[in-house]
């Protein structure tokens, strides 16, 4: 595509992969451990199992899966990514970040290298980012991962927040190209939603060296984070496709963030899209945060579903509150 006799660069996705650790931790489990039900969790947020990270393994470890099948499938070197952008609020250190230690692993030694915490919406603020290093022509090929352990910050002794989540990393690898790839992104945060969804512990506030730090867990006020979420993310919806000039019906698959299947029906109710065209992983992954949009998108691709060429709504909803889209021709 050319502007004004120039030709633009877009960010075009080469390539898709995702990483689960083996465990596999259903309902029925959960149910020796708290006051809860399969029905009640299955009803209320379609949730039917979820993975958890194995002693000793990390988001690194996940991503480090994620990585190497997104590469594979792109056909490209460790050695050719000039930037790698990690999407995580379970980092394994608090420094090096985890895309520092996922590129030495990888042998990718010398690019940019640092990750984003934006909570759920990690993995499509880390795409934005991406995106526009390719735009700018600063670089031709980027690793873009999402990846979390969440299960090491769950109290699982709360019923309200245990049933919810789980692990899991999802990665693709972006490529300069002539023709689209991605859109547009759109991106938001709202920092005044604070205490609906946080973790309390951090380096300057609570954390106490050399102590066990019991305060480490999730908190979530999950009616109110679920009505500020579908509406958040009807407006998100609306800004993509106005900002393209698109109407609702030109969306091939909707590709969501995978914390509630009631929050995902109601988007693709306001698209007036079938949930036969919407990519759901929440029944076998929970929310896996950062890793769930990608774990997504690697499974509607490797499934057959989503092809080259069809039309693609990328969105996530998550803490601070943060939010954000990706519109992308495959
Ligand atoms: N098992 C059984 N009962 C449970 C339960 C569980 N795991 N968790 C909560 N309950 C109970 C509550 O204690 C409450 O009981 P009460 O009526 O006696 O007080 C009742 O179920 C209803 O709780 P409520 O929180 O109003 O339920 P809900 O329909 O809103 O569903 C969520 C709860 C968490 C599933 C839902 O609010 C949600 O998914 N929110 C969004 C979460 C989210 O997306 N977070 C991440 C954003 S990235």
């Amino acid at each position: 595509m050319t502007a004004g006799g120039t030709t633009l660069i877009y960010a075009r996705i080469a390539g898709t992969g995702s990483f689960l650790p083996q465990r596999v931790l259903t309902n029925a489990e959960l149910e020796r451990l708290v006051d809860t039900s399969d029905e009640w969790v299955a009803s209320r947020t379609g949730i039917r199992q979820r993975h958890i990270a194995a002693d000793g393994q990390t988001t690194c470890d996940l991503a480090e899966g994620a990585a190497r099948a997104a590469l594979a499938a792109a056909g490209v070197e460790p050695d050719e990514i000039e930037l790698l952008v990690l999407g995580t609020t379970t980092p394994d250190l608090i420094f090096p970040s985890t895309a520092c230690l996922l590129q030495h692993r990888l042998g990718a030694d010398g690019c940019a290298a640092f990750d984003v915490n934006a909570a759920c919406s990690g993995f499509i603020y880390a795409l934005s980012v991406a995106d526009k290093f390719i735009r700018a022509g600063t670089v031709k090929t980027a690793l873009v991962v999402g990846a979390e352990t969440l299960s090491r910050m769950i109290d699982w002794s709360d019923r309200a927040t245990c049933v919810l989540f789980g692990d899991g990393a999802g990665a693709v690898v972006l490529k300069a190209a002539t023709e689209p790839g991605i859109l547009s992104t759109h991106l938001h945060a709202d920092g005044g939603y604070k205490d609906l969804l946080w973790n309390p512990v951090g380096v300057s506030v609570g954390f106490k060296p050399g102590e066990k730090n019991a305060g480490v867990r999730v908190l979530m006020t999950g009616n109110e984070v679920f009505k500020v979420a579908v509406k958040t993310l009807d407006r998100v919806v609306e800004e993509t496709l106005e900002a393209n000039g698109l109407d609702r019906h030109a969306i091939d698959w909707l590709i969501p963030h995978q914390a509630n299947l009631r929050i995902i029906q109601a988007t693709a109710k306001r698209l007036d899209l079938p949930m036969e065209r919407v990519i759901v992983t929440v029944d076998k992954h929970g929310n896996t945060s950062a890793g769930s949009v990608p774990l997504a998108l690697d499974h509607g691709v490797r499934s057959g579903k989503v092809q080259r060429g069809q039309l693609l709504l990328l969105e996530a909803f998550g803490g601070g509150f943060t939010w954000g889209s990706a519109l992308v021709r495959y």
